[in-house]
């Protein structure tokens, strides 16, 4: 049995990564690929710097699509289920910043009807309700609005159900049983759905009039929707979408990805810094038991949810984050004043972060698309 699963539904276990790369047969963004990105970006962004995006099919042909003057769209999305958290918000910054660097226009798929039919609990009412929710977080995260399209499945449903049935008119039931795991058992909502996944994948170019590039950023759990959509593609005579992947930023509990399952070790985009702080001082580290022996044999940052923190969004600087590792492994660093050190940096992420969400308010209508 795999110590882990990776699935759009579940993440459970320590993820091994580069096992998942072999089994999902996408490929590891390497050193010759980085060193092209960093042309057009003039730097690397931390996230790649640092491996978080780490993975990719087709990045390299999209770079080449993009020297020789062919632009590509970005496609994103969200299954608008509950309140955002920060881990959601890391391929949002991603993305955004593949935007600036690239000047593309962004579709970005709220999938309420996803969570309607997957989450027995979930009315409709509430699924679209959090589309809306979420679409601030989105736009909080700094988008063009010219540029940046948001959907709700539901409320899109004309334009996407067009593409979508050319998609599944050529995915068996088979196909979907071997890549999802669906059983006879599942309503035919969900066996449709994948459909709808792939449809943005398309439509843009069937609204433009010509076939362009997709590049997909996104957590890795989202890539068995990708393979039936990159095989579908030349059949519709599309290209096939382009991805690139990143991992998952754990709670603040032992092990697991941060999860709004698990509140108390999740750090939502609403939650007040007090309430963040709360839950960061109460998270699980590499400490030791008592401040002396801390001070004698170090802690280890390797498996400390704190540490982790800094690693993924809260110290930028690759010198500074090595120097908190070094202080805690050499035992120069206790975990009460790193996990305040902390606190105060989210803090203060929150109390901005929240403050472009109560603009986005304004502006929300800007964003969405309808039809
Ligand atoms: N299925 C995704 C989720 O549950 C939402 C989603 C739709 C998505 N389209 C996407 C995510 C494209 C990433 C990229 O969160």
């Amino acid at each position: 049995m795999p110590r882990f699963v990776v699935t759009p539904w579940e993440v459970k276990g320590k993820v091994d990564y580069e096992k998942l790369v072999k089994q999902f047969g996408t490929k590891l963004i390497d050193a010759a690929l980085l060193k092209k990105l960093e042309r057009y970006a003039g730097g690397l962004h931390m996230f790649l710097r640092r491996g978080i995006f780490f993975s990719h099919r087709d990045f390299d042909w999209i770079l080449n699509m993009y020297e020789k003057g062919e632009k590509f769209y970005l496609y994103t999305g969200r299954g608008p289920s509950g309140y955002t958290h920060i881990g959601h918000l890391i391929p949002w910054i991603f993305t955004k910043h593949l935007q600036d660097v690239f000047d593309a226009e962004l579709y970005f798929q709220m999938t309420d009807d996803e969570k309607f039919l997957f989450k027995r609990e979930l009315s409709l009412k509430d699924a679209t309700g959090f589309t809306y929710d979420n679409a601030l977080d989105v736009i909080a995260c700094g988008f063009d609005p010219r540029k940046t399209f948001i959907f709700s499945d539901v409320e899109y449903a004309k334009t996407l159900y067009r593409t979508a049935i050319q998609v599944a008119k050529h995915i068996t039931f088979s196909t979907v049983k071997a890549v999802f795991g669906f059983t006879n058992e599942n309503n035919i909502g969900t066996i449709f759905f994948p459909a709808i996944q792939a449809a943005p994948c398309f439509f843009p170019s069937v609204l433009k009039g010509k076939n362009i590039p997709c590049l997909i950023p996104a957590a890795i759990d989202q890539d068995p929707y990708w393979r039936p959509s990159r095989d579908v593609a030349p059949k519709l005579g599309f290209y096939k979408p382009a991805q690139l992947h990143c991992k998952f930023i754990p709670g603040l509990g032992e092990g697991g990805k941060m999860s709004a399952s698990q509140p108390e070790t999740c750090i939502f985009t609403t939650d007040k810094p007090e309430v963040a702080k709360r839950k960061i001082m109460n998270a699980f580290t590499g400490g030791r038991a008592t401040i002396k022996e801390q001070r004698e044999k170090g802690g280890n940052p390797e498996v400390c949810s704190v540490y982790q923190y800094y690693y993924f969004m809260f110290e930028e600087d690759d010198e500074k984050l090595e120097e908190i590792y070094r202080e805690c492994k050499n035992g120069d660093r206790i975990c009460g004043d790193c996990k305040k050190i902390l606190a105060e940096r989210v803090g203060r992420f929150l109390v901005d972060h929240q403050r472009k969400r109560e603009k986005a308010k304004s502006v929300i209508q800007d964003f969405m698309l309808k039809d």
